[in-house]
């Protein structure tokens, strides 16, 4: 048996094996399920299965699912909101991975996996064991996975249903796209069930800057055919808030060089959920969601930080240019680029994401504990 790869067309979806290129399969969708017509005319219909690695052998194919349909439609119809599963829990699933999981996004992905699935089923891929000692403790299986040896992402990725591919920190895009793809091509031989790649916000349309590879890496995944979900982040509200706060506790005053534009970043806690969702629930292979948070600006932050602190927070407004990478990162606030909302979250979520006070309350136990 042969394993089908899936290429995406203008108007339709076309199915080769790759070892004899031999058919092609046209498809034609309903509203909830999927009609996969072979050249031989044998046709076969599932209803909501899971959009996987597809057997293709003795000339038959089953081709799934809604979720591609929906892909396509939003992609044709520009920018809506993809509508964020449908929250049943996926059956028959007994392996998620996640991995880069010793991190803090990866750490608060498994702690919601674990509340929604036996530790048997969850898998932990770590460059550094040891630092996951303690989910070893709790029941889950701890697999040696580092980006820069595909070797031990093959034998992480083993038997997964499910994979989260965490992005690298890496700072060189040339080597941090060479980790996601040699990640990706494990995946592939291992011949992992679907994969959700945590991306960047308009890593599908900007190859430059930031997303550079990002924007790499959601080609790679859609070049393998693996079925896949990306999950856009936009920047951690932690990153924002952490200092904030502990400005307005030591000195009593947030500097804002922002011209009042506006932050739509979400914290790493609700973007951590939406993955486990994502990884656990039917209905999110195959799709795409741009994640952002409640749209904030430094002046509300001021007034959080007030209320949060209890203690009153001077608004210092300055237009010097800050060092390094919190002066780029105000030249990019100031441009309105992270002003962009969209649905996506709280559609995965099922509820709004968390507030300025909310995850600055969060932080300050934090600070305090
Ligand atoms: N949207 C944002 O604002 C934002 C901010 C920061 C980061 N990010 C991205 O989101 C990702 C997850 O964030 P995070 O908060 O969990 O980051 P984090 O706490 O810094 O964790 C990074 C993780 O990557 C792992 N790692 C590093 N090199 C690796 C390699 N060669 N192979 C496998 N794993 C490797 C680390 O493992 P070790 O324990 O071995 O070090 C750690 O588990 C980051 O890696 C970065 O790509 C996004």
């Amino acid at each position: 048996m042969a394993t089908a790869s899936f290429i995406e067309e203008p108007h339709s979806q076309l199915w080769q094996d790759p070892s004899t290129q031999a058919f092609s399969v046209p498809v034609e969708r309903r509203t909830n399920d999927i009609v996969a017509t072979i050249a031989g005319g044998r046709i076969d219909e599932r209803k909501n299965s899971l959009m996987s690695s597809v057997p293709v052998a003795e000339g038959v194919a089953v081709i799934a699912a809604t979720t591609v349909g929906r892909t396509q439609g939003r992609a044709a119809r520009g920018r809506e909101p993809w509508p964020g599963g449908d929250g049943r829990a996926t059956k028959g699933l007994s392996m998620i991975v996640v991995s880069a999981a010793s991190g803090g996004l990866g750490r608060r992905v498994v702690d919601h996996l674990l509340a929604r699935r036996p530790a048997s089923q969850v898998a932990v891929a770590a460059r550094t064991p040891e630092r996951v000692a303690d989910l070893a403790a709790r029941g889950v299986q701890v697999r040696h996975g580092d980006y820069d040896a595909p070797d031990t992402l093959r034998s992480a990725f083993e038997g997964a249903d499910r994979l989260l591919l965490i992005s690298s920190p890496e700072l060189d895009p040339a080597r941090r796209i060479k980790q996601h793809q040699a990640a990706i091509d494990a995946a592939r031989a291992t011949g992992v069930g679907a994969v959700a790649y945590t991306s960047f916000l308009e890593a599908d349309t900007r190859s430059d800057g930031v997303t550079s590879a990002h924007h790499a890496t959601e080609q790679a995944l859609k070049a393998s055919g693996l079925p896949h979900t990306v999950l856009r982040h936009p920047f951690y509200s932690e990153g924002f808030l952490r200092p904030a706060l502990h400005s307005a506790l030591a000195s009593g005053e947030l500097r804002d060089a922002t011209d009042g534009r506006g932050l739509n970043t979400a914290s790493r806690a609700d973007l951590a959920e939406a993955a486990a969702h994502v990884l656990t629930e039917e209905d999110h292979v195959g799709g795409a969601y741009d994640f952002t948070g409640p749209l904030w600006s430094y002046p509300d932050l001021v007034q959080a930080l007030a209320r949060v602190c209890g203690r009153p927070v001077a608004h210092r407004l300055g237009h010097e240019r800050a060092e390094g990478v919190q002066g780029w990162l105000e030249e990019q606030i100031r441009s309105g680029v992270l002003e962009r909302q969209t649905d996506d979250l709280r559609q995965v979520l099922r509820r709004a994401p968390a507030t300025l006070d909310e995850t600055l309350t969060e932080l300050l136990a934090d600070t305090s504990g």
